[in-house]
C-alpha cells in the first residue's frame, strides 16, 4: 500500500502546496495536448504498466548508472553511491508510474508535482531520506532524461493498435509533469 512508502507524501499536508493554479494547469494541459482520452488510455494501460513499474524504473536507473555525470547526484561525500538513499527513492519512483497513469489532475496531483520538483532542488533534495548527496539535480538533466522515460515505454507494451495512442498519452503526461517540476528551479516571474 502506498501509505507504507516512507517519504511518499501524496495528498498529505507534508507535501508542498503548489502555487500553480488549476486554471494554469488546464492551460498547460491544453498546450501539451492532454485530453480526457489520454487520461482514459493511461488508466487502461496501467493494468499492463503498473505490474512492470519496477522493471521500468530499473531500466531508467541503469541508464543513469551508465553516465557518471548523472550518477553523481546519488553519491555520498566519500564518492560511493548512497545505496540506502537510492533504495528509498526507488520505491517512490515505482509508485510514480502508477500515479502518472491513474491519478486525476486535481489539487493533490498538482501539489505533488511541486513536491517532486522541489525534491530535485536544494530546497528539498536529501531532506526526505536524510541523504548527504549533492543538493541539486540540474534542471537540464531532468528535461533531457524525459526523452529516455518517454521512448522506453514501447518495450513494456504489446505491439497492437493501441500502442501509438498510449505512447502519445504517456509522452504528454511526462512532459506535463516535467513542465510543472521545472517551476521550483526558476526565478520568480520567469516560470
Ligand atoms: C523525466 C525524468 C525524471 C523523472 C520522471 C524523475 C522522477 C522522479 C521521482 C518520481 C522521484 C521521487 C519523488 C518522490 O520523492 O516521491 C525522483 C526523485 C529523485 N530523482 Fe528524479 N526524475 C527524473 C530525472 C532525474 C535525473 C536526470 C536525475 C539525476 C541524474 C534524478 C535524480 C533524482 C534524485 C536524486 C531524486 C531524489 C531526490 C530527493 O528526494 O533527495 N531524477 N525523481
Amino acid at each position: 500500500m502506498t501509505e507504507s512508502i516512507p517519504g511518499y507524501d501524496y495528498g498529505s499536508e507534508r507535501a508542498a502546496h503548489s502555487p500553480v493554479t488549476l486554471t494554469e494547469l488546464r492551460h498547460l494541459e491544453q498546450t501539451v495536448g492532454w485530453t480526457e482520452d489520454d487520461a482514459r488510455r493511461l488508466r487502461s494501460a496501467a493494468r499492463t504498466l503498473v505490474p512492470q513499474a519496477e522493471r521500468m524504473v530499473d531500466e531508467w536507473r541503469a541508464a543513469i548508472g551508465r553516465q557518471p555525470h548523472l550518477a553523481a547526484w546519488f553519491l555520498k561525500p566519500d564518492g560511493a553511491p548512497d545505496e540506502a538513499y537510492k533504495a528509498a527513492i526507488k520505491r517512490r519512483f515505482v509508485q510514480w508510474v502508477s500515479d502518472l497513469c491513474l491519478r486525476p489532475h486535481d489539487q493533490d496531483w498538482l501539489n505533488y508535482q511541486e513536491e517532486i520538483g522541489l525534491r530535485h532542488t536544494p530546497a528539498k533534495k536529501n531532506q526526505t531520506d536524510g541523504g548527504e548527496t549533492p543538493p541539486l539535480v540540474p534542471l537540464r538533466y531532468t528535461i533531457a532524461f524525459a526523452s529516455v522515460v518517454i521512448t522506453s515505454l514501447q518495450k513494456f507494451l504489446p505491439d497492437d493498435d493501441e500502442l501509438e495512442s498510449i505512447e502519445a498519452a504517456w509522452t504528454r503526461a511526462v512532459l506535463l509533469s516535467v513542465a510543472l517540476w521545472s517551476r521550483p528551479h526558476t526565478s520568480a516571474g520567469l516560470w
